[in-house]
C-alpha cells in the first residue's frame, strides 16, 4: 500500500516537479520577514512556490518551518510537503556529550536514550530529519571529525550506529526524526587526517573495516544516507555507482534515499571528475545520489539531462519514489504540520528529564585514565582545592562542535559543578588561555597563544592547596569539521602551565576536555590522576564533579587509542601483523616494524579505562576446541570486583583469526558486555561465538567464515592478555 500511495503521487508529477523533489536548499531568508526580492534567496523562494524544492536544511523552529511548509502545501500545484533536515549531532538545545565521548560509555541504552532526547527536541522544533549518525570508523586522531563518530573500531561503531538509528527514529511518531547515516563512504580515511583530503583504501579495508557500520545502520532501518566529499578508487562518492547503486540499494536492499553532502555534487569538478555542473549532475543522478544538497546541479540541469537521454526517466523516478516514500513514512502526507505544534515546542525543549538524560550519559562517558596516590575520589570535606585552567570556567566549550541549535554559554562548568559540593574551599585561577586560533565560523578569535602572565597566580593557588584540579585540553571548537590538526598536544602554553604548577604542587588531578585523543606522555608519567572528560555537553560540569567526588564510579573505556606522539598516527589496535611484527620490545636489531624514537603501541589503548573498583579476570574457558557449520562455542570468564566499591565494567572479547585468504588484524573486538559487579562479587560472563562472529570479506569477495584456528582474548581493554583458542571447520 505504501508503494501504491507513492506511485499515485508520482503519476501526477511533471519532470520538473520530480526534479524539484530531488533538490534541497539551505534555509534562505528571514522566513517570517518580508519576501526576498532579489538574489539567491528570491530564486529559492520562487522555486519553492513552483514545487521545485523537496527539502530544506538549517531552518528550525515551528514558526519558520510552518511558514515554509505552508508555501509548499498551499501554493504549489501538488502540495507535496517539504522534509526539513538539520545537523542534530549530539543534542538539539539540550546538548549531550560529543558522539566520541558517548561511544566511551559503551552503553547502548544510554546512547539510544540520548538520540531519543535529541530527536524529541528537534521534532518539537519542526524538524523531521537529522543528518546523523556519523558512522565513519576513525583511525586518525588528527582528523577533526573523529569527535562526531564512535571511534576506531568497526564492531563498536556498528552497535552504536544501530542504537542511534533506533533512538532517532523510534516509532516515527511526533517525537522522532529520520536518521541519515553518513558519510558514505571512506570520508574518515582522508590522508594524514586532513579533512576533505584524498582517500586511498583497499577493497579489504573498505569491506572489512569501513562498510559494516553502514550496513548495520541500514539493517536497523535508517531511512536515509548521506554520501561524502571524498573519492574512492578515484571516483568521488557522490558520483559513485558502486557504493550507492550496486552496494547500498542493490546488495543491501536499502529502500530510503541518499542525499549528497553539501555541494559535493559540484565538488566533482575540482576533484577533476566532471567538467562542469551539468556533467556532475549526470554522474550523480546515474550513480544514485537522490537529493542534491545545495549544488543547484539537479534543479538547473537534470530535466535537460533526461530530455537528452543522458539520465533515464527510470532513474529519476526511482529517486523520487524513495524521497516520497520517506515523506509518507514520516506521516508528512497525512499531516504536513505534524511537527509544527507551538505548544509542544514550548513544553518539550529543555525538559528536566532531558537534562537528567544528558547528565546520565555524560557521567557514563567519562574515562578514568590514571588514579594514583588515592587522589580520587576527592574527599568531600576539609580540603583546599585549587581549580586551574581556562576550560574549567568556560560555559561554551563543553558544548563541543556540531551543536548548532544550542545557545553559547549554556553548559555547566567544572567550577560550577565542583561548587555544588560545599564541604571544600575552592579557589580558581585561569593560568592560561586555550589557544583557540582561527576556528570560529565567520570570525577570527585571537587569543595570545604564548601569554603566560596567569602562571604565577595559578602557582600560588596550587601552593596552598591540598589538591589541584587542572582542566586542560581543546576548546570545543578546536575539533569538528575543518578542524584537523597536525599536532595532538595540549594547545598553546597549557603543557607548560601543567609542568609549572606540578613543580609547586604535584597533587594534581588532570581533567582533560578534548574532542580527540591527545598526546599526553608527560602527564601520563608524572600526574597522579587523569580523567578523560571530552566535551560532555550541557551538564558537563555536574557530570565531572560527580565523578571526581565518587558519587558516580567511572566505567568509560576509550573508543580510540591514545598515541604517545603524533607521528604514530593513524594508530589503532586492530592493525595487521605485517611480516616483521617484532614483539613490541626493544631489540638490538632495527629490522622490524617500529619507530626508533618512540615505544611501540598506544599510551592508552582502545578499550582502556579504570574505575574506583578493581576488576580481576580469571578462568577463561572455551566450551569446546572447535565448532563446525551451524555450530558455536561459548567463551566464559570470571570477573571479580576485588575492591570495596560497587562498579561497572565493560568486559571485552577479542578474536584473532590466525590465517586468512586475506591477512587478518592482530585482534578484533567481537563482543562486549557492560555489567555491574558488586564489591567482592565474582560474575561469570559468557559470550557465544558462531560463524557470524568469524565471518569476514574474503579473497572470494564475499562475507564468509573460513576454516582455521582462532585465538580469543577477554579482558578490560584491547591489550587483554588472558587467552584461549578454538578452531572452526566447515
Ligand atoms: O551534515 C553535514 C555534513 O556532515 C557535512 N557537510 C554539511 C552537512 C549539512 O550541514
Amino acid at each position: 500500500p505504501l508503494d501504491r500511495k507513492v506511485d499515485s503521487v508520482l503519476a501526477l508529477m511533471t519532470l520538473e516537479e520530480k526534479v524539484g523533489q530531488m533538490n534541497q536548499y539551505n534555509g534562505f531568508w528571514e522566513v517570517t520577514g518580508p519576501v526576498p526580492k532579489e538574489g539567491a534567496a528570491a530564486l529559492k523562494y520562487e522555486h519553492l512556490k513552483k514545487g521545485w524544492v523537496g527539502s530544506m536544511l538549517n531552518v528550525k523552529g515551528v514558526k519558520d518551518v510552518k511558514a515554509l511548509q505552508k508555501i509548499a502545501v498551499e501554493e504549489t500545484r501538488l502540495g507535496i510537503p517539504v522534509i526539513f533536515g538539520f545537523d542534530v549531532i549530539h543534542g538539539f538545545k539540550t546538548i549531550s556529550p560529543i558522539p566520541l565521548a558517548e561511544a566511551a560509555s559503551w552503553d547502548l541504552e544510554a546512547i539510544e536514550r540520548s538520540a531519543q532526547i535529541a530527536a524529541a527536541e528537534a521534532a518539537a522544533s519542526g524538524l523531521n530529519w537529522t543528518f546523523s549518525p556519523m558512522v565513519d570508523v576513525s583511525r586518525d586522531a588528527r582528523w577533526g571529525r573523529v569527535m562526531e563518530g564512535a571511534g576506531e573500531d568497526t564492531y563498536l561503531n556498528s552497535r552504536i550506529a544501530e542504537a542511534r538509528v533506533k533512538g532517532f527514529q523510534g516509532n516515527l511518531g511526533e517525537f522522532s526524526v529520520a536518521a541519515c547515516v553518513k558519510h558514505f563512504a571512506g570520508y574518515s580515511f582522508a590522508e594524514a587526517g586532513k579533512d576533505y583530503n584524498t582517500v586511498e583504501v583497499s577493497n579489504n579495508t573498505l569491506h572489512n573495516i569501513i562498510l559494516p557500520p553502514f550496513k548495520a545502520a541500514s539493517d536497523a532501518g535508517a531511512l536515509t544516507f548521506m554520501n561524502s566529499f571524498n573519492e574512492l578508487e578515484g571516483i568521488p562518492a557522490t558520483g559513485n555507482a558502486f557504493l550507492q547503486r550496486q552496494l547500498l540499494k542493490g546488495e543491501w536492499g536499502f529502500k530510503g534515499f541518499v542525499v549528497s553532502d553539501w555541494g559535493s555534487m559540484g565538488e566533482m569538478i575540482p576533484h577533476g571528475y566532471a567538467k562542469d555542473m551539468k556533467e556532475a549532475a549526470m554522474y550523480a543522478a546515474n550513480a544514485g545520489s537522490d537529493m542534491d544538497m545545495e549544488s543547484y546541479g539537479y534543479v538547473e540541469h537534470l530535466a535537460a539531462l533526461v530530455r537528452e537521454g543522458k539520465v533515464s526517466q527510470d532513474k529519476v523516478d526511482d529517486a523520487v519514489r524513495r524521497i516520497l516514500r520517506v515523506k509518507f513514512m514520516l506521516g508528512l502526507f497525512d499531516d504536513p504540520y505534524k511537527y509544527c505544534n507551538e505548544a509542544r515546542e514550548k513544553q518539550t525543549i529543555g525538559k528536566k528529564e532531558f537534562h537528567d538524560g544528558v547528565l546520565d550519559v555524560a557521567k557514563k562517558s567519562i574515562v578514568l585514565l590514571k588514579n594514583e596516590k588515592n587522589l580520587l575520589p576527592l574527599k568531600k570535606t576539609g580540603q583546599k582545592i585549587a581549580v586551574i585552567g581556562a576550560l574549567a570556567d568556560d560555559k561554551t566549550s563543553p558544548l563541543g562542535s556540531w551543536r548548532i541549535a544550542a545557545d553559547d554559554g549554556t553548559a555547566v562548568t567544572v567550577l560550577e559543578g565542583l561548587k555544588k559540593y560545599p564541604g571544600n574551599a575552592i579557589t580558581y585561577s585561569k593560568g592560561a588561555d586555550v589557544a583557540l586560533g582561527k576556528v570560529v565560523f565567520g570570525s577570527e578569535t585571537k587569543i595570545n597563544m604564548t601569554d603566560k602572565s596567569g602562571f604565577s597566580e595559578a602557582v600560588n593557588a596550587a601552593k596552598s592547596a591540598d589538591v589541584v584540579i587542572m582542566v586542560l585540553g581543546e576548546h570545543g571548537l578546536q575539533t569538528g569539521e575543518g578542524r584537523s590538526r597536525s599536532d595532538l598536544n595540549l594547545p598553546g602554553v597549557q603543557q607548560e602551565l601543567l609542568e609549572t604548577v606540578y613543580k609547586a604542587n604535584p597533587n594534581i588531578v588532570l581533567v582533560l576536555n578534548n574532542g580527540r585523543p591527545l598526546t599526553i606522555p608527560w602527564a601520563a608519567q608524572n600526574i597522579p590522576a587523569i580523567v578523560e572528560a571530552w566535551q560532555l555537553g550541557t551538564q558537563s560540569g555536574n557530570a565531572i564533579a560527580q565523578v571526581l567526588y565518587g558519587d558516580y564510579n567511572p566505567s568509560g573505556k576509550l573508543p580510540m587509542s591514545f598515541p604517545r606522539n603524533v607521528g604514530q598516527e593513524p594508530l589503532y589496535y586492530n592493525h595487521k601483523s605485517t611480516g616483521r611484527p617484532g614483539n613490541g620490545q626493544p631489540t638490538e636489531s632495527v629490522f622490524w616494524s617500529h619507530y626508533i624514537d618512540v615505544q611501540d603501541g598506544a599510551l592508552y589503548p582502545f578499550g582502556y579505562g579504570l574505575s574506583y573498583s578493581k576488576f580481576e579476570y580469571s578462568n577463561l574457558k572455551v566450551s569446546s576446541n572447535s565448532f563446525g557449520k551451524g555450530g558455536k562455542v561459548s567463551v566464559s570468564v570470571d570477573v571479580t570486583n576485588s575492591s570495596k566499591v560497587d562498579g561497572k565494567e565493560v568486559v571485552q572479547l577479542y578474536l584473532r583469526d590466525l590465517i586468512g585468504s586475506v591477512t587478518r588484524p592482530v585482534r578484533e573486538l567481537k563482543d562486549f558486555e557492560l555489567t555491574e559487579i558488586k564489591a567482592g562479587q565474582t560474575k561469570t560472563i559468557t559470550f557465544a561465538i558462531n560463524e557470524k562472529t568469524i565471518e569476514f570479506y574474503t579473497a572470494n569477495n564475499k562475507w564468509e567464515a573460513e576454516p582455521g584456528d582462532f585465538k580469543v582474548y577477554v579482558g578490560g581493554n584491547s591489550s587483554a592478555t588472558l587467552e584461549a583458542s578454538f578452531g572452526y571447520t566447515n
